[in-house]
C-alpha cells in the first residue's frame, strides 16, 4: 500500500522536475498554441471543441431546487455561504463585536468561504474595478495580446493554467498581475487601456491589501493567538499580493465544462469581487456543490492552504469551482493575499501539541506554488499530498 503510494510520489515528483527544468528554461512557451475562449465564444460554435469537455464525473449537473438528497453532487440552491456584516466591528458595542468575531470563527472552522458586508471598501470603486476589467477583455484582440502571458510567471492574459500538453481546459480567459513585493509591480505589466485601468487597480489593491490585514488579525485572535502571529508568519509586511481577473465567455454547451476547475487557493486569504448579475462559483460542501449567491456589494473571503497549513488544519482551505453559462458572460476579480514566497510556512507552534501533531512539513510559498503552475487546478491533492508525506513519518509502515 505505502509501496505504491511512494511510487507514485517518486513518479508525481519526476514530472514535476521535468516540468520545472522546462519552465526555468526561458525559452519554454506553452506547449500548444494559445486559443482566446472569448474568441471561440464569439465565433458562435454550438459545439465546444474536444479539449473543454471535462470527463463526466467532473461535469456540473443541471440546477436542482428540489434536490434533497445529499449523497449526490448534486448543486444545493437552499444553503448560501454565511454572510457576516462587519459594521459594528470598530464600534464600542462590545457584545456585537464579539459576535461579529465569533461569526468570523465559524465560518473558517465550518466552511473555509464567508461573504463580508460593510468592510469599509467604497461599493464606487469596487464596481468600478470590475468593469474597467470587463472593457479591458472587451478590447479588440489585438490589444490585448501585447499582454499576452507566459508559464514562467503567468503574468499578463492568460487562457490556461498549467502546462502539460494534451490537458483539459477551462473555459474562461484571465490576467494576472503583482501589486506585492513592490519589486515584482510592474505597471507597464498591467493594461493600459481602458485609461483610468491602472489608477482604479492600484487603488483596488491598496484597500484590499488594507481589508486583508485587518482580517488577518481577527483569524489570528480567532485561533487563541496574538493577533500579530498570522502576518508575522506570513513575513510582517513583506507579503505578496496579486490579482487573477477572471473572464468565463458565454458557453454553448456549459453542462460539458466549466470556468474553473475544481481546485483550492494555494495561497493565503482570496478576496474574491464576484460578478454583480451572474452567479457561478460554486463551493464544496461534503458531497454537495453549493453555488454561492452574492450579496450585493459583499467580498467573499476564502481561506487558502497556506492559513489551513498556519493553522494546523483548524482552519479550512475549501475546494470551490466555476460553472458557466449560455445566456451571460462573467468577470471576476480574485485577490490572492500571500506569504512572503522564500520563507518556510508550517503549523504555527502554538497549534501544534502532543495530541495533535503538527499535519504538514514546512515548505515555501513559492515551491508549494509550483505544484498549481505546472499541473493546473486539481481540487486538493495537493495540500492533501503534503499531509499525507506527514503521516507516513509517523504511520508505521517501512
Ligand atoms: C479563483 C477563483 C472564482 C470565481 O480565481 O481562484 O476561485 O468566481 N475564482 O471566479
Ligand atoms: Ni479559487
Amino acid at each position: 500500500m505505502c509501496r505504491i503510494e511512494l511510487g507514485s510520489q517518486t513518479k508525481l515528483i519526476y514530472r514535476l522536475y521535468t516540468c520545472l527544468i522546462n519552465i526555468m528554461n526561458s525559452t519554454v512557451d506553452w506547449p500548444e498554441p494559445i486559443v482566446r475562449v472569448q474568441s471561440l465564444s464569439e465565433s458562435e460554435v454550438a459545439v465546444i471543441p474536444d479539449r473543454y469537455i471535462k470527463p463526466p464525473l467532473e461535469r456540473p449537473t443541471i440546477n436542482s431546487t428540489t434536490t434533497t438528497t445529499t449523497t449526490t453532487d448534486a448543486p444545493r440552491d437552499d444553503v448560501n455561504i454565511p454572510i457576516i456584516d462587519l459594521q459594528g466591528l470598530y464600534g464600542d458595542d462590545d457584545n456585537l463585536r464579539n459576535t461579529i468575531i465569533g461569526q468570523i470563527s465559524e465560518a473558517c472552522r465550518e466552511w473555509g468561504f464567508f461573504q463580508i458586508l460593510n468592510h469599509g471598501i467604497r461599493p464606487q470603486l469596487m464596481d468600478r474595478a470590475r468593469e474597467v476589467w470587463r472593457e479591458f477583455f472587451h478590447l479588440p484582440l489585438e490589444m490585448k495580446q501585447p499582454y499576452a502571458n507566459s508559464p514562467k510567471t503567468y503574468e499578463g492574459y492568460g487562457s490556461r493554467l498549467g502546462v502539460e500538453k494534451g490537458a483539459i481546459l477551462d473555459w474562461s480567459d484571465y490576467y494576472f498581475l503583482h501589486y506585492l513585493p513592490l519589486s515584482l509591480k510592474d505597471y507597464n505589466k498591467w493594461p493600459a487601456l481602458p485609461a483610468d485601468c491602472r489608477e482604479v487597480i492600484d487603488e483596488y489593491g491598496k484597500e484590499v491589501v488594507n481589508l486583508c490585514g485587518r482580517l488577518m488579525k481577527l483569524l489570528s485572535l480567532n485561533l487563541g493567538l496574538e493577533e500579530d502571529v498570522l502576518q508575522n508568519a506570513f513575513g510582517g509586511q513583506n507579503i505578496g499580493a496579486c490579482l487573477r481577473v477572471n473572464f468565463y465567455p458565454k458557453c454553448p454547451q456549459p453542462d460539458l465544462t466549466l470556468g474553473l476547475s475544481s481546485h483550492s487557493d494555494p495561497g493565503g486569504m482570496t478576496l474574491l469581487l464576484p460578478d454583480d448579475q451572474v452567479p457561478g462559483l460554486q463551493v464544496r460542501r461534503e458531497n454537495d456543490w453549493i453555488t454561492v449567491k452574492p450579496a450585493r456589494h459583499a467580498f467573499i473571503v476564502n481561506i487558502g492552504d497556506q492559513i489551513q497549513v498556519l493553522s494546523n488544519a483548524i482552519y479550512k482551505s475549501v475546494e470551490h469551482r466555476v460553472i458557466v453559462n449560455s445566456g451571460q458572460e462573467r468577470v471576476s476579480l480574485a485577490f490572492f493575499y500571500n506569504p512572503k514566497s522564500d520563507i518556510p510556512i508550517e503549523p504555527a507552534k502554538e497549534l501544534v501539541a502532543q495530541d495533535r501533531p503538527a499535519l504538514y512539513p514546512p515548505m515555501t510559498f513559492d515551491e508549494y506554488r509550483l505544484f498549481i503552475r505546472l499541473r493546473g487546478p486539481r481540487g486538493k491533492s495537493q495540500v492533501e499530498s503534503l499531509r499525507s508525506q506527514n503521516t507516513h513519518k509517523f504511520c508505521s509502515c517501512k
